[in-house]
């Protein structure tokens, strides 16, 4: 079974992405109700942490129920990085993990998330230097390399083993592809089966159904799987990716009344953590998948996400419980 430091997990854990915006206390609660192994956080920037930016402080709350819980920083810069390690260890997370994958202009240009691809010995050097800075497991996430010219990422997974990171999970396309084309796992595989590895690795990119899973966990042999955009609106595909692994069949999808609960949960979860306003706007992207299948759906999803007043929304949701309360949703891939 893997451990990631001294966190026992089951057989091929599934793993919460770190997803910004996204990832927030609702969502990951959700998502561990539906039986996600280990939720992460969304980046926060370690620059924001220490300049005790509001925004960034407030990614910090975890819920005791989510845990094991990792918060994510990126930065690159080693003074402010271990600033800001200290600065999460108050949070007191399961995990600190490092984001070295983030491909966006304005991270990457400065030299932070998948900028330190370009620069290997940084990335190496920053993670040793937390390592010894705090008593909580450092993990890595991080994606093949630059480009398809410069993946090293093997000799990469293994220095970073040897400067103490508890866990790598590496999203299997280049910083050059973005989020364009296919995510690779043969370079994990490779990563994996490099017999000096004793770290999990953990797959990410494009496990979009449980046969997906399967494949990396049988054909790929890695250690689990790290899930992020099959999930948005959609917790219940970690138990579905479960369930799969247990009996070889597709479970179920959830009924109206589970979808219809789990949104008004999710929005009564976010306007009590973060306050309605926000609370009412940055649940608006899970809504469409919540809904998916539902035929002539549009005039709720409108009501949805374009009202500012949390009212309005919990009505629609009673509405689409009224209105569809018996509809029966097909067998479909997220
Ligand atoms: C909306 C969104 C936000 C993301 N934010 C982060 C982030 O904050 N940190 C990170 O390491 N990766 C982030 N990612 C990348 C995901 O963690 C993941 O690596 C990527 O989506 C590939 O996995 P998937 O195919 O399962 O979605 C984000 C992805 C999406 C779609």
């Amino acid at each position: 079974m893997p451990k990631i430091g001294d966190i026992e997990l089951p057989d091929f854990p599934l793993l919460l992405a770190p997803m910004e915006d996204v990832s927030d206390p609702p969502f990951r609660a959700l998502c561990k109700e539906q039986g996600a192994d280990v939720v992460f956080t969304e980046f926060i920037s370690s620059e924001g942490l220490i300049r005790d930016a509001a925004k960034s402080v407030m990614k910090l709350d975890i819920y005791e129920k989510e845990r094991p819980v990792g918060i994510q920083i990126f930065g690159a810069n080693l003074d402010s990085m271990l600033q800001s390690v200290e600065i999460v260890e108050k949070s007191n997370p399961d995990i600190i993990d490092i984001n070295f994958g983030c491909p966006v202009k304005k991270v990457v240009s400065k030299g932070a998330g998948a900028g330190i691809l370009k620069d290997i010995d940084l990335m190496v050097s920053l993670t040793d230097a937390m390592v010894k800075h705090t008593k909580l497991p450092i993990t890595v996430k991080t994606r093949l390399g630059w480009d398809e010219d410069s993946i090293k990422i093997v000799e990469v997974a293994e220095r970073l083993q040897d400067v103490g990171c508890k866990a790598i999970s590496i999203h299997g396309r280049t910083r050059a592809q973005m989020y364009k084309g296919y995510a690779k796992w043969e370079p994990i595989a490779e990563v994996k089966n490099n017999p000096r590895m004793h770290i999990p690795v953990f797959g990410n990119g494009d496990v979009d159904s449980p046969e997906a899973a399967v494949r990396m966990r049988d054909e790929y042999g890695l250690d689990g799987a790290m899930i992020g955009r099959a999930s948005i609106g959609y917790p219940w595909f970690f138990r579905e990716v479960k369930h799969y692994f247990k009996t070889g069949e597709h479970l179920a999808p959830p009924t109206i009344q589970e979808r219809v609960e789990a949104a008004r949960r999710h929005l009564q979860m976010s306007i009590d953590w973060k306050g309605e306003k926000l609370g009412v706007f940055e649940t608006r992207r899970h809504y469409t998948n919540y809904f998916k299948g539902i035929p002539n759906f549009k005039e709720y999803r409108m009501k949805m996400v374009t009202s500012d007043d949390a009212v309005d929304v919990f009505d629609a949701f009673d509405e689409v419980l009224e209105k569809f309360g018996n509809y029966q949703f097909e067998l479909q891939a997220p």
